[in-house]
C-alpha cells in the first residue's frame, strides 16, 4: 500500500462531504429531506453576468493576476462600497473563490510548526488548511456575551512567539456578528504589536447587512492586514468560483508565487461575468436582501417552535440559533433530520464553542422553509 503524506494525518474529510452522503441516501430511500444546511445561494446570478459570460469567446490561458479590467472593476467596487482606495496594478489578486486563497496564503507564509490564530467558532477551512501545511492551530474563543468578538486580553496571555497569521472573519460566519470600526482598529493594533499577519475573510458583508466594512478601511491597515472577498454570496455566483485577495503588494507578491504555480488563470468569460456583477447598481443588494429577509422571518418562527433563540441583528446567509438547555447541537440536528426530514448544521462543525448552537441556511425557497414550519407545527 502506498502511504499517504504525513500532512493528511490530522485532516478529515469535510463535514458536509460526509454528512451530505447520509442526507443523499435518506433522499434515495424516499425521505422528503429539506436541506437547510448549506450556504450555497439558490437564487440566480444577475442577468447581465450570464450575458457577459455568453458573449465572451476567448478560450486561451489568462493572465495569472486576472485581466486588468477585472482588477479595475474590483478597485472601483472597493472604492464605492467600502471607501477603500486600491491600486489596480498591484493591490488586487483575483482568485478562483476565496477558499483557494486560504491555502495560498497559508502556503506562502507558514512553515511546519508555525502557529495560527483561528476563531472558535469559525469556518472549518482555516483549521484544515493550517493542518495541511503542517502548522498548528491556536484557537481563540468567541462568545455570545462578548458579541462574538476576540478577547484580546486572553489572547495576549498566550505564547504568541510562533504565531504568524491570525484569521478573522467579519461579518462572522456562523454567528452573523458584524464588526465595529473599533474592533477592526483593535485587530490591526494587535497585528502590528505582535507582527502577526491579519487576514480578514469578508464574503458576507452585503448579505442582510446595512453597513458593509472592509478591514482595509482602518488607517495603516495595509501594513499588516490583507483581505479575502468573494462574489459567491454577494452575487449568487458560488459555482463560478470568483474571489479576490486585496492588500499590500509586499504580501500579495508572495502569494502570487504560490498561485501562479498552481493554476493558469481564470477563464476569460468568467472574468467578464465578474466585471458585470461588480458594476451592478445598489438595487441588486436590496432585491436579494428582501428575499432573504422574508426567508429569515420564517426561520425565526421555526426557531420559536423548537425553543431556540436568535439575534435579530445577525447578518449573513444563516440564522445562528441557541438551542434549549439539556440538549446538544448534534442531538437537535439529528432530531430534526430523523423526525422532520430537515437537515440543519450543528454548531460544533465550527468548533467546540459552537456547542449549544445550530445554524439554519437561508439558501432555500420560501415555500420549502414554510413547509419545514408546517411539519414541525403538525408533529409537535
Ligand atoms: C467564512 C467563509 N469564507 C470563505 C468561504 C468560501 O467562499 P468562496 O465561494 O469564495 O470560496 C465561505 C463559504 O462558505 C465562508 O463561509
Amino acid at each position: 500500500m502506498i502511504q499517504f503524506a504525513n500532512r493528511l494525518n490530522d485532516v478529515k474529510e469535510y463535514y458536509f462531504s460526509i454528512k451530505l452522503k447520509e442526507v443523499r441516501s435518506l433522499i434515495n430511500e424516499g425521505k422528503p429531506i429539506i436541506n437547510l444546511g448549506i450556504g450555497s445561494p439558490d437564487l440566480d446570478p444577475p442577468e447581465d453576468v450570464v450575458k457577459a459570460l455568453n458573449n465572451a469567446n476567448i478560450h486561451g490561458y489568462q493572465n495569472y493576476q486576472g485581466i486588468p479590467e477585472l482588477r479595475k472593476a474590483i478597485a472601483e467596487f472597493y472604492n464605492d462600497h467600502y471607501d477603500v482606495s486600491l491600486k489596480f496594478e498591484n493591490e488586487i489578486l483575483p482568485l478562483m473563490g476565496s477558499k483557494e486563497g486560504i491555502l495560498h496564503i497559508s502556503m506562502a507564509y507558514l512553515n511546519e510548526g508555525d502557529e495560527v490564530l483561528i476563531p472558535n467558532p469559525g469556518y472549518p477551512t482555516y483549521t484544515s488548511v493550517t493542518k495541511l501545511v503542517q502548522a498548528r492551530p491556536v484557537f481563540y474563543d468567541l462568545i455570545e456575551d462578548n458579541n462574538w468578538q476576540p478577547d484580546f486580553e486572553a489572547i495576549e496571555n498566550l505564547d504568541l512567539s510562533k504565531v504568524k497569521i491570525m484569521w478573522v472573519n467579519y461579518p462572522h460566519m456562523p454567528t452573523g456578528s458584524t464588526p465595529t470600526e473599533e474592533l477592526f482598529e483593535n485587530i490591526i493594533a494587535f497585528g502590528k504589536k505582535h507582527q502577526i499577519l491579519i487576514v480578514n475573510d469578508n464574503p458576507y458583508s452585503f448579505i442582510l447587512n446595512e453597513n458593509p466594512k472592509s478591514i482595509l478601511s482602518v488607517k495603516g491597515a495595509k501594513d499588516i492586514a490583507i483581505e479575502l472577498n468573494s462574489l459567491s454570496k454577494t452575487f449568487n455566483m458560488a459555482g463560478w468560483r470568483v474571489g479576490m485577495l486585496i492588500g499590500n503588494p509586499k504580501y500579495l507578491n508572495n502569494i502570487l508565487k504560490v498561485k501562479s504555480n498552481m493554476d493558469s488563470g481564470m477563464f476569460y468569460g468568467i472574468q467578464q461575468g465578474a466585471i458585470a456583477a461588480l458594476k451592478l447598481p445598489d438595487n441588486w443588494f436590496e432585491k436579494t436582501n428582501n428575499i432573504y429577509k422574508n426567508r429569515r422571518k420564517i426561520i425565526w418562527s421555526i426557531c420559536d417552535k423548537i425553543n431556540c433563540t436568535y439575534d435579530t441583528k445577525g447578518t449573513g446567509l444563516f440564522v445562528w440559533a441557541k438551542i434549549p438547555k439539556g440538549k446538544t447541537s448534534n442531538e437537535i440536528t439529528d432530531e430534526l433530520l430523523y423526525k422532520y426530514d430537515v437537515f440543519i448544521t450543528p454548531g460544533t462543525v465550527f468548533g467546540t464553542k459552537g456547542e449549544g448552537y445550530v445554524r439554519f441556511s437561508l439558501c432555500v425557497k420560501e415555500e420549502k422553509i414554510q413547509e419545514v414550519l408546517t411539519r414541525i407545527s403538525k408533529i409537535k
